[in-house]
């Protein structure tokens, strides 16, 4: 099928089929929690997405690096279904969760995204207390354990209790743009996802903050797997184990560029000896 006109109206009941080779020089491990193969997304008439096959590894950090408006955000809210509440977005090909068709039918998104949970650029605490921040996800989870704990711990994971723990009734707004991101991310550790998508969750934190979240990345790794995007190559460079470098290309539809995988690699590999041109063009400031 040309992937340029969308034959699929709604978000496709599509087989998760039998696993294909991958295209060659697609460098992935063989520990995927999340694949796509073939993955197209429109929105309306354009397409934004084409030809993405990934394999995000399990308790790794992967990064989406490349230019504006090459579809790392989209890339990101096809992880865990928010594309779908964007109604001029379709797509087709297959999208894999622990060998599991991530778009059927039988997919509750609502509990996908519990599993797979999400950090955005902005960060977006409720105009609520710092405990309820935390408690709000588990507690519409219908949690039954000691939720006091719960908060807790997932403050401590986040590396904010320290810095919150004599104030958990003061509104989570009055925090500083970085204790309010690792609020965040302590409200998306509290749910128990499996994966955890970032999308430039540091772009609106002092180095400092940035550091503390980079850390904490790494800590979380162990349990979680993470997908990261960053316009920070030294961001990507320190943080990731494999990077996924898209591009622009303008091949495909005239008039509108769209956004390709060049690059799938191991991060110090894709930073030190690039395989494609375009990537070692981005890399080094070349182009985007
Ligand atoms: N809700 C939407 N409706 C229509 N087009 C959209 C929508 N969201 C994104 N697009 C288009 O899809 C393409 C990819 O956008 P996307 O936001 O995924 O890129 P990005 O790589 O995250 O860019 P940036 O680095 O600027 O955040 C762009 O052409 C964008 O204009
Ligand atoms: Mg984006």
């Amino acid at each position: 099928m040309s992937p340029i006109m969308p034959e699929v109206k709604a978000v496709p009941n599509v087989s998760s089929g039998g696993a294909e080779p991958l295209p060659a020089g697609t460098d992935v491990p063989s520990t995927a929690v999340l694949s796509t193969r073939d993955l197209n997304v429109w929105y309306g008439i354009s397409l934004a997405l084409r030809d993405i096959t990934i394999a995000i590894p399990r308790n790794q950090i992967t990064a989406l690096i490349g230019p504006s408006g090459c579809g790392k955000s989209t890339l990101l809210r096809c992880f865990n279904r928010m594309n779908d509440l964007i109604p001029s977005a379709r797509m087709t090909g297959e999208i894999t969760f622990e060998g599991l068709d991530l778009n059927s039918a039988e997919t509750d998104p609502v509990s996908l995204r519990r599993r797979i949970g999400m950090v955005f650029q902005k960060p977006n605490p409720f105009p609520k207390s710092i405990y309820q921040n935390v408690a709000w996800g588990a507690r519409i989870n219908g949690y039954r354990g000691d939720m006091d704990e719960l908060v807790e711990r997932s403050l401590r994971r986040a590396a904010l209790w320290d810095e919150v723990k004599d104030k958990l009734n003061k509104s989570g707004l009055d925090l500083s743009g970085g204790q309010q991101q690792r609020l965040c991310i302590a409200r998306t550790l509290a749910v128990d996802p499996e994966v955890i998508l970032m999308d430039e969750p540091c772009s609106a934190l002092d180095p400092i903050s940035t550091a503390r979240v980079e850390d904490l990345m790494d800590d979380l790794k162990s349990e979680y797997t993470i997908v990261i995007v960053t316009h920070n190559m030294q961001q990507a460079r320190r943080t990731s184990d494999m990077t996924a470098c898209l591009m622009l290309d303008d091949g495909a539809q005239h008039g509108h560029r769209t956004g390709i995988i060049a690059e799938f690699s191991p991060t110090d590999r894709l930073f030190t000896n690039p395989k494609d041109p375009r990537t070692e063009a981005y890399i080094t400031g070349r182009i985007g």
